[in-house]
């Protein structure tokens, strides 16, 4: 198969856990006999850095023109603190959902047994697991209109949503619960505000159209509280944008560490794979960082945007063997981790390449 690959490492950590992930795009390649092509393009801090736009034209245009895109991470500190900021890194990344259509943010809480101690919560309550978020990604506060008073005291984002969109995003996750346990959860707060009860209303009409997934429906705080108190009772998770960014955040600590989850933004043109982590600016550059959740995003765009189920199983099954032969990078390592099994990014992608390339793996 012949695909081109766009590769945005972005800021913080972003450069090096993508590295890891193209490198393993590029042994999987090798050792399917797959023609994978690069580029590479800048966003974020780096590219407002380089052209003063955190999302230059010329990386829009390298997106729209690949087959996939691989992205690291954005953000960097010296924005967090200055919200007077005019020009921000996070801009890019919300223009490029925006403008390449990806309406659905896939967020798979996999979790490998391995890591039910690196969790904070317990084992027990965590053991069987098997979560597929499904977060709008492309309206809400994150499009609504933004304003400021004149005398700057006042400001406000506007929480919108129209009825296609809930539509599409919903259809989406509707046909994934139905090839897995058939049960969907809408995330709302249809209680305080009406465009949850829009979203209440077409889901539930959606919902006519597979009789055979059990649908629920849960305000956002009560799924925040359940998500920790009883994860298993969840399997497909459909909800906005704003509460899918703070449910997924939270999810996180399911699978161990946000350096574990790796999600997949489709929509009706390329697909967009990354971590669901930050730019880390307090340990980039220090070969700290988890490159598994890259990994893992490498394995969702050969599943999801190729087709390539076998490759994508492939580099899941590399992982859980790494883990069950006892290796971890710090965030997910615990008391019973030997110290000479923690490594670093680097000796972590290393290992996951060696694992990959061992003949008989099942
Ligand atoms: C995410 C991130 C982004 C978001 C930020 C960086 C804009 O938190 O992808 O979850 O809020 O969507
Ligand atoms: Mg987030």
């Amino acid at each position: 198969m012949k695909k081109h690959i766009l590769v945005i490492p972005g800021d913080g950590i972003g450069p090096e856990v993508t590295a890891w992930g193209k490198a393993v795009l590029e042994q999987i390649a090798s050792q399917y006999g797959h023609e994978f092509t690069y580029d590479e393009a800048l966003m974020g801090h780096a590219g407002i850095e380089a052209t003063g736009n955190p999302l230059p034209d010329e990386t829009l245009e390298k997106a729209k023109a690949s087959d996939a895109i691989l992205f690291g991470a954005i953000g960097h500190i010296k924005y967090d603190n200055d919200p007077s900021a005019k020009v921000r890194p996070e801009q890019g990344l919300l223009k490029i959902r925006k403008e390449l259509g990806l309406y659905a943010n896939l967020r798979p809480i996999m979790l490998f047994d391995e890591l039910l101690d690196a969790s904070s919560l317990k084992p027990a309550v965590l053991r069987g697991t098997d979560i597929l978020f499904f977060r709008e990604l492309t309206g809400d506060v994150y499009f609504g209109e933004k304003s400021r008073s004149e005398d700057r005291n006042t400001a406000s984002d506007l929480m919108i949503y129209h009825r296609y969109e809930v539509e599409r995003i919903a259809h989406k996750a509707y046909q994934a619960a139905q090839a897995r346990s058939k049960r969907l959860c809408s995330v709302d707060k249809a209680n305080v505000l009406e465009s949850s009860r829009l979203w209440r209303e077409v889901v539930q009409e959606i919902a006519k159209q597979y009789p055979d997934v059990e649908t629920e429906h849960m305000f956002i705080d009560n799924a925040a509280m359940q998500l920790v108190k009883n994860p298993k009772k969840f399997d497909v998770v459909l909800t906005a944008n704003l509460f899918g960014d703070i449910l997924t955040d939270e999810a996180s600590q399911i699978a161990g560490s946000m350096g574990m989850l790796a999600s997949a933004s489709v929509g009706d043109g390329t697909g967009f794979f990354e971590p669901i982590h930050g730019s880390a600016h307090d340990i980039a550059g220090q070969d700290k960082a988890n490159p598994l959740a890259s990994i893992l995003s490498v394995a969702l765009m050969l599943e999801i945007s190729f087709g390539l189920k076998d490759e994508a199983k492939r580099i899941t099954t590399a992982i859980d063997h790494v883990l069950k032969a006892g290796y971890r990078t710090g965030d997910i390592a615990d008391t019973l981790t030997q110290p000479d099994k923690i490594l670093g990014t680097k000796a972590m992608g290393e290992m996951v390449l060696q694992f990959l390339s061992k003949p008989a793996l099942t």
